[in-house]
């Protein structure tokens, strides 16, 4: 795991920008294939990806959005569903083809029907080669995509029953907190784990206590999160309050600092 930790959200965002950057340019000649998170932490990166567009040094025309997780139930077009919620923080901003935009189907709301769109979910990721760079945001209490504490290490995409924290949590998004589905499509653990590389962004102090489970704590399903620490390329962006309760720190950024010059 690398862990890079930044002055505040805006330095973190360019960072993480840069680490997704670097982690597409290692498979040149296919289209990149990102993973994309919903939700407060990516923005900010999501603006330096278009950013990097306008520069002329990022270009997303050919690449495929993979979304980990959506609502289950919520009409289709609705402004909170998370295929509505990439086409505006994502596709507008990056330049990606709404028509390259995959987000599980959750508008079924009987099991079958949904346990189908999972399937076809965990099938479509396999016909594009996988996901080359997933984007990761992190629940306060430890979730990752939509899997709540207790979620399977190896899960695959499949419902979830979101917990009353992330419902409350989410509420901002809704009128209210009786409008906040219940349940939900989600890359499961495993999925994740699939991606050549993993970048989580996480900021502000609200993230801190989910932040150090998941990094220095037991590798557990009551913290989803913690299996960031299984994958052999997982990149960790971080502003100083996220970190604050790290207790490695000094040795996370003096590896930041990489080899010494001579
Ligand atoms: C989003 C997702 C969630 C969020 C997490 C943090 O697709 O699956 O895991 O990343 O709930 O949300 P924010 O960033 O809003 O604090």
């Amino acid at each position: 795991m690398e862990i890079l930790v930044s002055p505040d959200p805006a330095a973190t965002a360019r960072r993480a920008a840069d680490v997704v950057l670097a982690g597409l340019a290692r498979r040149p000649g296919r289209d990149p294939v990102l993973g994309l998170a919903t939700g407060s932490s990516p923005l900010g990166l999501y603006q330096e990806l278009g950013r990097a567009v306008a520069e002329g040094r990022a270009d997303f025309s050919t690449a495929h959005g993979i979304a980990l997780d959506e609502y289950v139930g919520l009409p289709p077009g609705h402004p909170e569903g998370y295929r509505q919620v990439l086409l505006r923080e994502v596709c507008d901003v990056i330049g990606l083809s709404p028509d390259r935009l995959a987000v599980p189907d959750g508008s079924a709301t009987d099991e079958a029907s949904l346990v189908a769109a999972a399937t076809a979910y965990e099938e479509r990721i396999a016909a594009l080669g996988g996901v080359d760079v997933q984007i990761l945001g992190i629940g306060a209490n430890g979730h990752l995509g939509f899997n709540e504490p207790g979620s399977a290490l190896a899960s695959r995409t499949r419902v979830k029953r979101l917990s009353e924290r992330t419902r409350r949590d989410n509420a901002r998004f809704f009128t209210g907190l009786d409008d906040v589905p219940t349940h939900c499509l989600t890359q499961g653990l495993g999925t994740i784990l699939g991606a050549r590389r993993l970048v989580l962004v996480a900021t502000g102090d609200g993230k801190a206590d989910a932040v150090a489970a998941a990094l220095e704590g037991p590798l557990t399903a009551s913290v989803p999160a913690s299996v960031l620490q299984w994958h052999p390329d997982t990149v960790v962006c971080l502003d100083e309050a996220a970190a604050a309760g790290l207790r490695g720190r000094q040795y996370y950024d003096d590896s930041a600092a990489g080899l010494p010059s001579r």
